[in-house]
Parts: C-alpha cells; structure tokens; sequence
C-alpha cells in the first residue's frame, strides 16, 4: 500500500541523510586534523613526514618503553640484548648528511628501558606540582584563576610545535636558549640550503631569541580569532608540555651577572639607570652603558634584590622576564607540565625529555661549556644583602620553591 511504500522511501532517504552526516563529520575531523598542523613559518616547503597519531607518551611512559623493547625483538636482527648502539647513531657524518632528505623513522627503538630513576624523578615532580596546586594553604596571585582568565599577553612564553605535537613554556634562564634553538629545529622553519637546520649551535643568539621563530600562545589570537582559545585547550590536551626550571635565588643571581655585570645597553637604559637613580645616590647616571662601565658603574647584586622588592617597580611595570616568576610565566596550576626538568639535572633531564618526545633521532641537547652559576656561590652572593631583605626576596619567590620542590634557604634566612 501507500503507506510501506512511503515508509520504504522515508527509510532510504534517512539512510541515506546519516551517510551525509557521516562523511561531513569525517570531513570535519579530517580537516581539523590538518588545522592543528599548521608551519611556524611561510618558509619553503620541506618533504615531512605524514604527521603521525602520537599517543600519550606521557601517561604511560613505562608502558610504551615496554613495547619499544617488545617490538624491537621482531625488528632487530639477533636475540634483542640489551646494547647502547641505535642504528641511527652508527652512521657517520658523510652519511648523515645524505640521510638528510630521506624520510626518516621518527622513532628511535630503544633497546634499554629508561632508567626507573628518571621516570620516578618526573613522577615526584608532577605529582609534588599536583598536591602544592590543590593545597590552598599555598596561596599566590593567579593561583585560583582559570586558564580561561590568563590574559593573552601571558602565554607568550609557551612556544607551540604543531609537527611533533610539543608545548614548551621557556623560562629566561635557564638553559632557554638551547631549548629555543631545539624548538627552532623541531619546527623545520629554519633552512640551511634548503635542508632544514639540524645543528643547535649553527643557529646564531639574535635569532634564537628573535620572537618571529617562535609560534607562541598568544599569537593564536592574530591567527585564529575567536577560535584561538578553545584551539589552545585542544593543544594543551593533546600535546606534550615541558618546562625547565631551577633554584630561585641562583636563577636571579645569573639574571644579574648576565645582565648587569656585563655592559648591555637595553637593560642599563631600562634597569641599571632606575637603580643608580633611586638606590646607588646618582641622580645622573652616565647616560649610556660604554660609558658606566669605564667609570666602573653598575649596580650591585644588593641594589639589584632592592629594586625587586620596591613596590614601585611593579607599579610601573611586570617584572621583565628574566626575573619574573616561573608561576607567573608558565602558570603552573591551569597548565599540567608532562614534564619538569630542573637545571641541577639538565643532563640528563634533557635525555629522558628527548626520549620522551620521541625526537632523540633529530636532534641532541647541547652540552654547555659556559661557565654557569653554581649554587655554591649563593652564600657568598648574598653577603651583601640584609637578612630582612632576603626573607622578604623569597616570600616574593616562595611559590617557585615550593612548586618545584626547592628547599628553602635557611641558612641565608636566619642569620
Ligand atoms: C664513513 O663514511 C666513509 C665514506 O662513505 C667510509 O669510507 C667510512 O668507512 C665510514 N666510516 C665509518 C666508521 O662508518
Ligand atoms: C598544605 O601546605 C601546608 C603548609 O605548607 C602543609 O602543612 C599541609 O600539610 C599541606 N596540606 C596537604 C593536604 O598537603
Ligand atoms: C583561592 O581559593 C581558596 C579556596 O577555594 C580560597 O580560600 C582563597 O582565598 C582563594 N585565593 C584567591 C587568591 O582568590
Ligand atoms: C626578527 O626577524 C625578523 C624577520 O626574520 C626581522 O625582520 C626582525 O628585524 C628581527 N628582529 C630582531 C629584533 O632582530
Ligand atoms: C668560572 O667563573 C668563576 C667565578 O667567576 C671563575 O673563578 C672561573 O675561573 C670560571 N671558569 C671558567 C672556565 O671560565
């Protein structure tokens, strides 16, 4: 009759409707699939490989080092015991630079697991970040907030690596510079005769820190207006985020020596001047760096910890980056880090981080031959600022120590 019919053709025709529905939504998928990878650069295209499904190295790391030894057994000639030598690492310079072009195998098989010791490390980390994040006892400024209500202008240290699925918050500092170099390579965006850059240290300083090789957070907002946010959240769910950190009060003793020992103009017009003007009893300071430094003027380390602690200095403008906090740079609550390395370990941090990443085939972690830091010096550095003003100094840092599980000072706080 009629109506079977009409049923029939009503059934055919909703078929029909949820195969549509079905092809646009994998069109969808596939289309924000291809949204995430977007280059940092418009530089020439370079063959890449098809980006892969990643899992979540970070949940289950232990896991899937087991299946790198599991499925090595089958591809690895031999009985699969335990040796140092990866293939990759066999070949030798000439081969290298052939190698280049060839599509290569993202990942490196591991014959070794990693060591129980790295992997319990980073558990600490994460879980002591957890407990400091959800313990309101803990209380600083931001704390509370949600990633919602970080303003934009304050994710512009987390560098965004769509090819290899990365976040890296970078703290001014601490080995930044050879993360960013590292950054830079992973991206692809830098050519060297039309082959993408694989050597960290070919890459010049100025470019290092050049903004423009760096897609951060807060340029999602130019590029994808109102979508930027929620395409933040997806990233910051898919990815792998990393952050290096290391003990406040070193961190800014190096702050001071890199920036204030040695002449340079932007921070003595910005910084040295106010400090010499307002603590150092100069109320005309030489007008440029050339010329302080042949007279022997720049401001102590103590005039450097006043001018932290002067209320007037965040009143005129944030703290620069170089002494701002990491909780204020990386926002360490709205934001769940995979990974922790501190500058103590960085070694060996920067290995497991590698591995972790999956990226320990392209490139390497520069050894650094610069004289860092040490924490030795900290009681020494410190001699010349009051007992009062270092408790107020790491009431200001508190957070960082407890976040990162930095001891407190208690010899320099209770003299
Ligand atoms: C390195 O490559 C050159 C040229 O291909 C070859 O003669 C040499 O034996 C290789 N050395 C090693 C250690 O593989
Ligand atoms: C929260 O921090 C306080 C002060 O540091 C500490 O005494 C307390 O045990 C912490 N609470 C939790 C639940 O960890
Ligand atoms: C954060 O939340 C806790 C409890 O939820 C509250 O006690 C505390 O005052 C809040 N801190 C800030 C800075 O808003
Ligand atoms: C950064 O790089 C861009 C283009 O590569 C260049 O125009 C700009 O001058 C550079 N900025 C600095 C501060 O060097
Ligand atoms: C490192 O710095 C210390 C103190 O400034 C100095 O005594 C030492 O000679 C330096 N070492 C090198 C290798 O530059």
């Amino acid at each position: 009759m009629g109506t079977s019919r009409m049923f029939r053709i009503f059934v055919v025709l909703g078929s029909a409707f949820m195969i549509l529905l079905i092809i646009i939504y994998w069109d969808d998928v596939g289309a924000s699939h291809f949204y995430l990878h977007t280059p940092v650069s418009p530089g020439p295209k370079v063959p890449h490989p098809v980006p892969q499904k990643r899992p979540q190295t970070s949940r289950a790391p232990s896991f899937l080092s087991d299946i790198d030894a599991f499925v090595n057994q089958f591809l690895e000639p031999g009985t699969g015991e335990p040796t140092d030598a990866a293939p990759a690492d066999t070949s030798n310079q000439s081969e290298k630079a052939e190698e280049r072009y060839i599509p290569r195998r993202e990942w490196k098989i591991h014959l070794t697991p990693l060591a129980p010791e790295l992997r319990d490390r980073q558990d600490q980390r994460r879980r002591l970040l957890q407990e400091m994040c959800a313990n309101d006892s803990i209380l600083f400024h931001g704390k509370n907030r949600s990633f919602d209500d970080i303003p934009n202008k304050e994710l512009d240290h987390l560098i965004v690596d769509d090819r290899h699925g990365i976040i890296y918050c970078y703290v001014p500092k601490v080995a930044c510079s050879n993360w960013k170099r590292i950054m830079i390579i992973l991206s692809e965006s830098l050519l060297q005769e039309g082959v993408p850059q694989r050597d960290p240290l070919a890459i010049p300083r100025d470019l290092v820190h050049n903004s423009s090789m760096h897609f951060t957070f807060n340029k999602f907002w130019k590029r994808y207006g109102k979508f930027a946010r929620h395409l933040m959240k997806v990233k910051l769910k898919k990815y792998t985020k990393f952050l290096f950190v290391r003990d406040p009060f070193v961190r800014l003793i190096s702050a001071y020596r890199n920036k204030f020992e040695l002449p340079n103009e932007d921070f003595y017009r910005r910084f040295a001047q106010v400090m010499l003007r307002r603590y150092a009893n100069q109320p005309t300071p030489p007008a440029s760096v050339d010329e302080a430094f042949s007279l022997g003027i720049h401001p102590s380390f103590s005039h450097f910890i006043q001018y932290l602690l002067d209320p007037q200095t965040e009143k005129d403008m944030p703290f620069n980056e170089h002494w701002r906090q990491v909780y204020r740079l990386c926002h360490p609550c709205q934001i769940q880090y995979d990974f922790v390395g501190h500058l103590e370990t960085a070694e060996e941090d920067a290995e497991h981080l590698l591995r972790l990443l999956r990226v320990d085939n392209v490139v390497e972690f520069p050894t650094s031959s610069r004289n860092l830091t040490a924490s030795s010096w900290e009681s020494d550095w410190f001699s010349t600022v009051p007992v009062e003003a270092r408790r107020e100094l790491y009431k200001l840092y508190e957070p960082d120590f407890r976040l990162f599980g930095y001891e407190k000072p208690d010899s320099l706080l209770n003299e």
